[in-house]
């Protein structure tokens, strides 16, 4: 199972770290190759020395080690795995986490990396049962993190109860099936529309806007990343497809709404792109030609079809051959409203309008560089309240959206009328 998987092992101060090489040799045993990171008081239990015998890797445990910065920085060995395990994670080390805390080479890296991450706690009943230990413990499971254990039995102090690191052949059943289970939306569709859309004129000309795509494209990683199958339907833009994401082009408004249509059974919609509200009723085939001075041409215009209304009121297709009578409205609807003025008023307006879920109002004047530029500022409206959230970059903002959307299915256990949740 572990086959060519790359595992980072971050051993931290319990007694039960006397037990890590055995956990090394089984996760080698089946397929895994295992770098060892030591913290300086994981190493009172544990020798560098032998971690490297039964790893055949170089051991990690300072965080100011020049020739560790010289061969791999830390961000890079944060990043160069499939998987972080923290065997045995102490109660200390699972707060500085909570808490985002790194101030040594294990905490430093459990920030710094985008991997998933396996806990396999280990401490006193009493220390794992109080109330700031559940706290961490929730907060880190809700951010994605997996845990194996604590189990109940013999404990180093000579208590009974419930801190025993798990059983090594559980923690390695646990890696494998972290590997295929990574992320709190692992399983769920995501379908997000990004970029402008391009309504032609004639074969040179087009109706468009400053969209970049940034925006929309960002927020498709940020949800695969929490381990979400993602669908980017997107207008002309230059920006490439986020990893692991699935990119649908299309150029007109009607291209969308046909793409959404197709992209099948869907959990979550989030309609960042800035469609085209109108396009003109008849294409000129030819160039249109400039006539005489003072003469211009009048472009007749009609509606676009409303994607995100379509979504929220009706549902997505399930395919061109679905038909209407096959729709089903994604768990959750995201929209965005660009306003000008009168931003939570009018994007208020527009949420119940739409039909949404959830809209994220976005003031597009001219200063602000909304449209294009790297940054963002956004007021979160669902149907029980507003919040106001700092400006930042768009990836930021993205990150907090996906989180967002995972808290909401989390606490809904998963999965119904996560709409719902404000
Ligand atoms: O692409 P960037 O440069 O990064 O900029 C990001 C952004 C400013 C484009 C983005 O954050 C944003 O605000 N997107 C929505 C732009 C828009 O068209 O807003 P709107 O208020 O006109 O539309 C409201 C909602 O309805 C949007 O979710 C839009 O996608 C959707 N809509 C609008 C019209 C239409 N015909 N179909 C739709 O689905």
């Amino acid at each position: 199972m572990l086959n060519g998987k790359n595992i980072l092992l971050a051993i931290t101060g319990g007694i039960a770290a006397y037990k890590t090489p055995d956990l090394v040799r089984a996760l080698k045993k089946d397929g895994a190759d295992v770098t060892c990171v030591l913290s300086q008081s994981g190493a009172k239990f544990v020798s560098e020395l032998a971690l490297q015998s039964v790893s055949g890797n170089r051991v990690y445990t300072d965080l100011f080690s020049l020739s560790a910065e010289h061969e791999m920085g830390h961000i890079s060995l944060a990043r160069a795995c499939d998987l972080v395990i923290v065997a045995p994670a102490t109660a200390a080390t699972m707060a500085k986490m909570a808490q985002g805390i790194a101030d040594n080479l294990v905490t430093t890296l459990l920030l710094a990396t985008t991997k998933p991450i396996l806990l396999a706690p280990a401490m006193n009943w009493a220390m794992w049962e109080n109330p700031a230990t559940q706290e961490n413990v929730k907060t880190l499971s809700g951010r994605g993190a997996h845990m194996i254990g604590p189990v109940v039995g013999e404990l180093a102090c000579g208590e009974e109860g419930m801190g025993r690191m798990a059983d090594i052949e559980d923690i390695v059943s646990a890696a494998e099936s972290t590997l295929e289970l990574s992320g709190p939306l692992k399983g769920l569709h995501a379908t997000v529309t990004s970029g402008p859309t391009h309504e032609p004129i004639d074969p040179v000309r087009y109706i468009a806007n400053r969209s970049s795509g940034k925006q929309g494209h960002a927020i498709a990683g940020a949800l695969a990343g929490l381990g979400a199958s993602v669908t980017l339907i997107s207008g002309p833009t230059n920006m490439d497809a986020p990893e692991g994401v699935k990119l649908v082009n299309v150029t007109t408004a009607d291209e969308m709404m046909a793409a959404v249509n197709s992209c099948g059974q869907t959990d979550i919609f989030v309609g960042a792109a800035a469609v085209s509200d109108w396009r003109t009723v008849d294409t000129e085939k030819q160039k249109i030609k400039k006539q005489g001075p003072g003469t211009v041409p009048e472009l007749k215009l009609m509606q676009n079809p409303d994607i995100l209304k379509t979504v929220a009121t009706i549902g997505i297709s399930g395919g061109i051959s679905g038909g209407l009578s096959n729709s089903a409205r994604p768990m959750l609807v995201i929209g965005f409203a660009a306003e000008t003025e009168n931003l939570v008023e009018n994007a208020r307006r527009k949420l119940a309008a739409k039909g949404c879920d959830w809209i994220l109002a976005n003031d597009v004047s001219n200063e602000t560089d909304t449209f294009g530029g790297n940054n963002n500022q956004v007021h979160l409206i669902t149907r029980s309240g507003v919040e106001e959230w700092p400006r930042m970059n768009k990836r930021e903002l993205a990150q907090k959206l996906a989180q967002r959307i995972a808290d909401a299915f989390l606490s809904n256990s998963g999965h119904a009328s996560a709409g719902n949740v404000s």
